[in-house]
């Protein structure tokens, strides 16, 4: 502006100031459009973002921006006759420069009314958001890839966890098979196809159980009695020791009735079990004690009468380092292959899902026992189960 012009005040703003300023908008498309969509104005950020000079696009149709694909399927009149119609218009798409390339656009379209109300023209203001655009989309990609990264190692581990489980079973199976093959005596023939099919059934149990899950369903209840239930596991459970190990059963008469899912225990159990063989080495025997106890806050601060069933080992015990980290699922010390850190989660969201607990006694190098304490049912300790989901 030349010194001679007025300084700029609300008095003083004239039509050509209002020109300037929108010719002085560099990071906006800002122009005109009459009522059909012929350009009328054309401003420095238009020519920036799309790359006409304004005596190559005034009196064009506003169609020259858009993709062929939008052309065709009438989307510029479509945007003008909304405008027209609701007095404003937005949209977000691709655009076409005066080169070919695309940009992403933000488009607003507003309508110019004169004094009378009579529609004059269109404003059109667009601006490029092809880099915001461009982040979002690698964005976008990220988290699903991140996603898929997670859904896969879920499934690879919980798929791992299911061999594991299922490798058990059927090492069960196959030696029960083996011994059957060579059985002469039909008493010790029919206690092997026993286990056999005991071991089938909790195969299915593990897959119904998965189901459940998976399905997020509240896990079936019952009213068990544990000493029937421990002796009809000790076969079952025995089998998955090797030859060279033993297990050592036992249970007071008259063991308080529980309230829970069967097939869970047996497996907590199981997995209990597995982890003495582990920690053993393949040696010695595993003890599995059951009582009844009634509890004043020392174990895990629990009050009432609980069942508590111990499985004792003599083998590595637990460095108190990662006695914090033992029932994380997916923690474990051992090989690929060997551990999925599965099992300790397993036992202990089976026992606070019965209102129970798992409580450890360890001493590095001279063995552990593993508590699981299971309230008597319908005593005072025992609480409505929580969902497992
Ligand atoms: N009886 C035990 N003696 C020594 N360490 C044990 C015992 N039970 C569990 N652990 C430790 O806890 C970890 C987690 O056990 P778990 O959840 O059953 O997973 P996994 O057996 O697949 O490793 C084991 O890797 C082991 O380090
Ligand atoms: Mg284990």
């Amino acid at each position: 502006m030349s010194s001679q012009s007025a300084p700029l005040s609300p008095s003083t703003l004239t039509e050509r100031h209002y020109e300037l300023l929108v010719q002085a908008v560099v990071d906006y498309a800002i122009f005109m459009l009459d009522p059909d969509g012929h350009i009328v104005s054309w401003n420095a950020g238009a020519q920036r973002i799309k790359g006409y000079e304004a005596g190559e696009v005034i009196g064009q149709h506003v169609s020259v921006f858009y993709t062929d694909e939008d052309r065709h399927s009438g989307k510029p009149r479509q945007l003008i006759e909304r405008a027209l119609h609701d007095g404003r218009a937005q949209d977000e798409g691709w655009r076409m420069r005066k080169d070919g390339t695309r940009f992403r656009a933000l488009v607003v379209i507003d309508v110019i009314r004169d004094e009378a109300g009579m529609v004059i023209g269109l404003a059109k203001i667009t601006r490029d958001i092809t880099d915001r655009h461009e982040a979002d989309m690698r964005y976008d990609a990220l988290r699903a890839q991140l996603f898929q990264a997670q859904k896969l190692e879920a499934l690879g581990q919980l798929s791992g966890g299911m061999a594991h489980d299922f490798n058990n079973l059927l090492t069960i199976i196959l030696s029960a098979a083996k011994l059957a093959s060579r059985a002469n005596n039909p008493e010790r023939l029919a206690s092997l196809l026993a286990s056999i099919q005991d071991a089938g059934e909790r195969g299915a149990q593990l897959t119904r159980n998965l189901l459940t899950f998976a399905r997020c369903e509240q896990m079936p209840r019952r009213l068990v009695d544990l000493n029937e239930l421990l002796d009809a596991a000790y076969a079952f459970i025995s089998q998955a020791l090797p030859k060279t190990m033993k297990l050592q059963m036992r249970f007071a008469p008259g063991l308080y009735r529980v309230e829970l899912d069967p097939g869970q225990l047996e497996m907590a159990v199981l997995n209990l079990v597995l982890n003495a063989r582990d920690a053993m080495q393949g040696n010695g025997v595993v003890q599995l004690h059951a009582e009844n106890r009634t509890l004043h806050g020392d174990i895990d601060g629990l009050h009432g009468e609980f069942v508590l069933i111990s499985i004792i080992d003599h083998g590595t015990g637990i460095d108190p380092a990662i006695r914090a980290r033992l029932f994380e699922p997916f923690f474990t010390t051992k090989d690929i292959g060997k551990g999925t850190g599965l099992g300790l989660s397993q036992v202990y969201g089976f026992a606070r899902q019965v209102g129970g607990c798992v409580h450890v006694e360890s001493v590095p190098g001279q063995g552990t026992t593993m508590i699981l304490c299971l309230p008597m049912a319908g005593g005072e300790s025992a609480v409505a189960g929580v969902r497992t989901c």
